[in-house]
């Protein structure tokens, strides 16, 4: 039987719906509606769907956080990200949120053909664009193997909405034989002595179990955790998020507390353009000369200065080697030291860092809270005890009183090259003229480097082109080019190795890395070096040098420009590649400038023409 009609409950009454209202399209889930040529529909139509969901109009009237789902079976660095999205909702959820977590492409290290770096800008317009179109007031970017906070934060400071980095963490230490190991600093050791037959294949497999003993990124300041750092000292974090173990109950508490964050972020609109200043990314130079960083971070952090409108242009690679000359290496890691990001942890990590460098950072750039730097500081005390002074040293008592990463320039790279020198294993190779050895490629390093013939001794200087940006698309980690076995059979643990390429962050040697412009650029001087050509190399003053006349480099230029013009380099034929790879190719900046599309930096291509 009917009831009466004054007995049935009513529907809520929904403004939504209402068509003589304009919809308030700023925030929640009414931003950023699917175009369907009617505004109140398309907000109609986006509700039935999300109710399939069974979430309430309660649910529904909350701030959107965003929370970005980088799991994959393939990425054990990011093995934690499913324990991290749920304390991080828990902490959205208390702070009155609706999470909702959404899957981007998820990039691991050595899982990535050729290189993860050639990914890295796919990554970022995945995150760009998926934070863009979708309803969210804020999000949480969960990242943490190389190139994934990087391309997060391209794509984060690009799409410009608020956003949360959550960082996964280092994975602990393991052990063979009483000693302390971690990825991939002892991977590279390990397997350099193997090479040199001072260790068997018995203890090789063995140590191959060990290096990796859990989840999270690399246990050792490699790009991972120098990214880390990074992220913390642009005030994108809590301080504690930078090295809390990717196992450790203090990482979900972390995330718990980047959920909480979320929401008020949100509420402030605090906006990633906003927030960062010249002096944040200056900062966060500082802490990357200070705990002696990877190289990579050079080439993102570019990168991500030129996704900022307002401090494009401000920053060069001069910027990091003169704040190189005033901040020395502090940090006791590997590979420039002997420890591992745990003990950076427990000696106060980032927070005992930054009161270490207090004196020269720039305190009043903002935070992702809203407080200052010096503010956050301030409320943060912090008192140095034993251990925390063996891991992180006094400004007046550094592990390494010159420069960390240095800029090397000279004929042979007019647009600069970047140098761990920290990590360098035989310093007399800091000033050092040698001839050089030259490899066209890759695949010719790999089949004439070991050739008992090979005319090298430990004074030549090993170059290795055609591993840029263009010519091995996502310059690989190939910078550290082995010691010939014949050599490493002899003792030589170190030479002077220069490419166009990258580095592992968790290596090092003397080597000097993303030379610019790239070989395989037509006017490359690097790409016309020829064996026995001399090769200096002076850190002190900032030079590296073709000992060759000018004359005879242009001659050189000029044979291979008409070469080139014949089509036989790959200059010509990316013009035509298809796909990613062809966009990727025709669009790649140099390593100076980020290795990012060009069309993706906050100046774009400019005006397009009608
Ligand atoms: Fe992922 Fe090292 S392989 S952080």
């Amino acid at each position: 039987m009917a009831q009466p009609s004054s007995t049935v409950p009513k529907a809520p009454q929904n403004d939504d719906y209402d068509l003589s209202k304009p919809i308030n399209s700023t925030s929640g889930l009414r931003q950023g509606l699917t175009s369907y040529g009617d505004p109140h529909f398309s907000l109609f139509l986006r509700k039935v769907f999300i109710k399939a969901l069974g979430y309430s109009e309660d649910a529904l009237s909350r701030p959107i956080i965003g929370i970005i789902n980088t799991y994959s079976a393939l990425n054990p660095c990011h093995a934690n990200v499913p324990q991290l999205i749920e304390a991080a909702k828990r902490g959205v959820h208390l702070r009155g949120g609706l999470a909702v977590d959404f899957p981007t492409i998820s990039i691991a290290e050595s899982f990535s053909s050729p290189t993860s770096m050639f990914l890295r800008n796919l990554m970022s317009m995945d995150t760009e664009e998926m934070i863009k179109a979708q309803p969210l007031d804020a999000c949480i970017m969960i990242g943490g193997c190389d190139k994934t906070v990087p391309a997060q934060l391209m794509g984060g400071i690009s799409a410009n909405k608020p956003v949360l980095p959550l960082i996964t963490g280092p994975m602990m230490p393991g052990s063979y034989r009483g000693k302390r190991l971690g990825a991939c600093t002892d991977c590279r050791n390990n397997w350099a002595s193997y090479r040199a037959g001072t260790i068997d294949m018995e203890d090789i497999s063995m140590l191959n179990e060990e290096l990796a003993p859990t989840g999270g990124t690399c246990g050792v300041m490699g790009t991972a955790s120098t990214m880390a750092c990074i992220t913390a000292a642009l005030g994108f974090m809590p301080l504690k998020g930078a090295s809390a173990p990717a196992v450790s109950s203090a990482r979900l508490r972390i995330a718990e507390e980047t959920g909480a964050n979320a929401v008020a972020v949100a509420a402030a609109k605090r906006r990633p353009q906003e927030m960062l200043s010249k002096e944040s990314f200056l900062n966060a130079i500082t802490v990357l000369q200070a705990i002696g960083g990877s190289t990579n971070a050079v080439v993102h952090l570019m990168a991500i200065i030129n996704r900022h409108p307002d401090v494009q242009g401000q920053i060069t690679l001069e910027t990091f080697d003169e704040i190189g000359r005033k901040v020395p290496l502090l940090i006791d890691l590997k590979p420039s030291g002997d420890n591992y990001m745990t003990d950076f942890h427990n000696a106060g990590g980032m927070l005992g860092l930054l009161h270490v460098l207090r004196p020269l950072l720039h305190l009043q750039a903002i935070t992702i809270t809203g407080q200052t730097l010096g503010e956050v500081l301030d409320s943060s005390p912090f008192r140095t005890f034993q251990f925390s002074a063996e891991i992180i040293g006094p400004l007046t008592n550094p592990l390494h009183p010159n420069p960390s990463l240095v800029v090397l320039r000279g004929n042979l790279a007019p647009k600069g090259a970047v140098m761990k020198a920290s990590a360098s294993k035989d310093r007399r190779l800091l000033h050092h003229s040698g001839p050089a050895v030259v490899f066209k490629n890759s695949t010719d390093l790999a089949l004439r480097l070991d050739d008992p013939n090979l005319p090298v001794t430990k004074d030549s200087v090993l170059v290795l082109q055609s591993i840029g940006p263009i010519g091995n698309p996502g310059m690989p980690e190939a910078g550290l080019i082995p010691i010939p076995r014949k050599l490493a059979a002899e003792g030589v643990t170190d030479m002077l190795r220069l490419s166009d390429g990258r580095m592992s962050g968790t290596a090092g040697g003397t080597i000097v890395l993303h030379i610019s412009p790239e070989s395989v650029v037509p006017s490359s001087v690097l790409g016309v070096v020829q064996d026995g050509d001399i090769i200096t190399c002076d850190v002190d003053k900032r030079v590296l040098r073709l000992e060759v006349s000018e004359e005879e480099i242009q001659r050189r230029v000029s044979e291979r420009k008409t070469a080139e013009a014949a089509g036989k380099g790959v200059w010509k034929q990316r013009k035509v590649k298809r796909g990613y790879r062809g966009l990727y190719e025709r669009c790649v900046n140099q390593a100076e400038e980020g290795a990012d599309f060009d069309f993706l930096t906050a100046a774009g291509l400019g005006e397009a023409s009608p």
